[in-house]
């Protein structure tokens, strides 16, 4: 084997070091604390894309809500296609979760009698979002962050990236990974894998997610033999700042904001999501649900009542009513962020907003305790699809299950791994395979005559244009066929830096690999499913249809690298499939 390869072995490894990561490893070392974790992550873990969370976290606290409303309009507003139990599960364990951080030093933010604070959030019938401002996951983040620093048992491993699972006779037994700082290739083994890389917005040219969402964990998973599940749902954000896709939280329209078109008119009252209401306590129009929001935007560009902007048509957020002192005390990062790359102050201008991709519904299939079919192979967060979200995810839901779910994943690794055997030695050749693939097919690259970068220009552009906001089963078909043409592509693209150390050209070489893996099972679950539910619209199939897709899709992959896209039960427990009321 190669000199260069570098050995650690552990009990647990965890690759991501964002929410989800983190408190899986705060709950395995709580639950055995002999066990050795370690954390693999690609960026320092207080630079994980929860960071950039911003509105809230859901868990029902209020005197007038209950566990069953929150399960209720999870399961509305997944469009009847999340899991019943692990909803039930979900909704009554993320107020204790909410409240475990809180005695780990969250500033939650307060009510003027000291208790919690809650705000409206999208699809949500109650008051159930706790928040820090509106830099919610960044307290959070560091929370888990300081948290984790109180365990010895925990070893991180920062700024590496994991390029392959060992996997041998159906269990995993580590991972291999390049140092970005050293470039060393380290084989890493461990009993259980924890994957919670976070979610693939990257796959899109406008999103509200870091350069740093490429859908690692996703596609470590897919090619190590777990199927990925119900992959077709992309959520956009109804406000996203039109260059760069930043977030403009939801919060601004919990706090009162108002969504115009470009004759200053709040249209979403046309679109069977409530009247206009002088109070934020709405809970409709501004504050329907994600999807229903991104429809009625694609709405208003046919109907010429949205602005130009050369990122394309527009329309406008605008906060100037609510005044200087409620921005700055309940939106202050939104002020920010608006000064800082729009140069635009909300106190007194109109913020321009278009629909971006904001996260995945899809993701590694896991049951309710983050296991995937491959034993000892596990996952959480915006990388699994356990599912809650179904085909569209109520805001606020997703810092709450990174919590929930990567707790529930760490304990199930802490057992599992606490009985499991070492890795049998079949595994150092599979590491030394792929350092082999590493040294000569990655970084052994010659100058090609592709770039990188234009092949994921490319790619964003054909996932746009296949499975944007509205799609079609010709469009998807075509832009399956132009993917795979990039894969090809990718062959012959070059590496033109050759240094070892921070090589981002190589870097995006493996995000790119990962990315285009991604897209493929996107369009391929699409395809298969010919009907419209929660974000995957389809014009030429514009209805729910029951009868034949209450179903989720796993996409496999086959001994050939394609994809096969197989049928899985919904579970419901109580509550029937219904029809999704919003603002009556
Ligand atoms: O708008 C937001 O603050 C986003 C929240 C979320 O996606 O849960």
């Amino acid at each position: 084997m190669s000199d260069s390869l570098v050995r650690a072995a552990h009990d647990v490894l965890i690759v991501g070091g964002g929410g989800a990561g983190l408190r899986a490893a705060i709950a395995i070392a709580e639950t055995n604390p002999q066990l050795d974790v370690a954390v693999i992550s690609k960026v320092y873990p207080m630079r994980s894309h929860t960071v950039s969370a911003e509105g809230g976290a859901a868990g029902v606290i209020a005197a007038d809500d209950t566990l069953d409303e929150h399960i209720y309009d999870t399961i509305s507003g997944s469009d009847w296609l999340g899991d019943q139990d692990a909803i039930e599960a979900f909704a009554h364990e993320a107020p204790r979760e909410l409240l475990q951080l809180e005695h780990w030093g969250c500033p939650w933010s307060r009510q003027p009698d000291g208790h919690i604070a809650v705000r409206a959030f999208g699809g949500m019938k109650k008051m159930r979002t706790w928040f820090a401002a509106d830099k919610t996951g960044f307290h959070m983040l560091h929370t888990l962050f300081q948290t984790s620093l109180k365990y010895n048992e925990v070893t991180r491993y920062d700024e590496v990236f994991v390029t392959r699972l060992l996997v041998d006779d159906g269990r995993v037994h580590g991972a291999v990974a390049v140092g970005l700082m050293t470039g060393k290739i380290q084989a890493v083994t461990g009993k259980a894998v924890i994957l919670c890389t976070g979610g693939c917005g990257k796959v899109f040219p406008f999103t509200t997610n870091a350069n740093i969402n490429t859908g690692d964990g996703m596609s470590l998973a897919y090619r190590a033999g777990a199927p990925l599940k119900d992959m077709e749902f992309v959520q956009y954000h109804p406000t996203g700042l039109p260059f760069t896709g930043i977030l403009i939280t939801e919060a601004t329209r919990a706090e009162g904001g108002w969504l115009l078109n470009k004759d200053g008119y709040r249209y979403l009252q046309d679109y069977d999501l409530g009247k206009p209401s002088p109070t934020p306590e709405l809970r409709s129009m501004e504050l329907g649900p994600r999807d229903r929001l991104s429809q009625a935007f694609v709405h208003e560009v046919e109907k010429g009542r949205t602005s130009d902007s050369p990122w394309g048509p527009v329309v406008h957020l605008d906060l100037r009513h609510l005044g200087e002192q409620v921005i700055d005390t309940r939106l202050p990062f939104v002020r920010e962020l608006c000064l800082k790359y729009e140069r635009i102050d909300p106190v007194h201008e109109l913020i321009p907003v278009r629909p971006v991709v904001h996260y995945m519904m899809g993701g590694v299939h896991t049951d309710i305790d983050g296991a995937t079919p491959v034993a000892g192979l596990y996952a959480a967060g915006e990388t699994a699809c356990v599912s809650i979200n179904g085909a569209n995810r109520l805001g606020s839901n997703s810092l709450p299950e990174l919590l929930v779910f990567g707790a529930r994943a760490g304990r199930a690794a802490a057992e599992y791994a606490s009985a499991a055997r070492a890795a049998p030695a079949v595994i150092e050749a599979q590491a030394a395979d792929e350092v082999r693939r590493l040294e000569r097919d990655v970084m052994g690259r010659e100058p090609g005559t592709e770039r990188i970068s234009t092949i994921r220009d490319d790619m964003q552009a054909t996932m746009e244009e296949a499975a944007g906001i509205y799609r079609t089963g010709p469009a998807m078909a075509k832009g399956a066929d132009a993917l795979a043409e990039l894969q090809q592509r990718l062959l012959k693209a070059g590496v033109a830096d050759t240094s070892r150390s921070f090589n981002t050209e190589l870097t995006a070489a493996l995000e790119l690999a990962n990315m285009l893996d991604i897209g493929e099972c996107i369009l391929r679950s699409g395809l298969e499913r010919e009907e419209s539910r929660g974000a995957h619209q389809r014009l030429d199939f514009p209805d729910r249809d029951d009868r034949r897709f209450l179903i989720h899709h796993l996409v496999h992959r086959n001994p050939d690298e394609t994809p096969r896209v197989a049928p899985l039960p919904v579970t419901i427990t109580r509550w029937p499939p219904g029809e999704r009321i919003y603002g009556r």
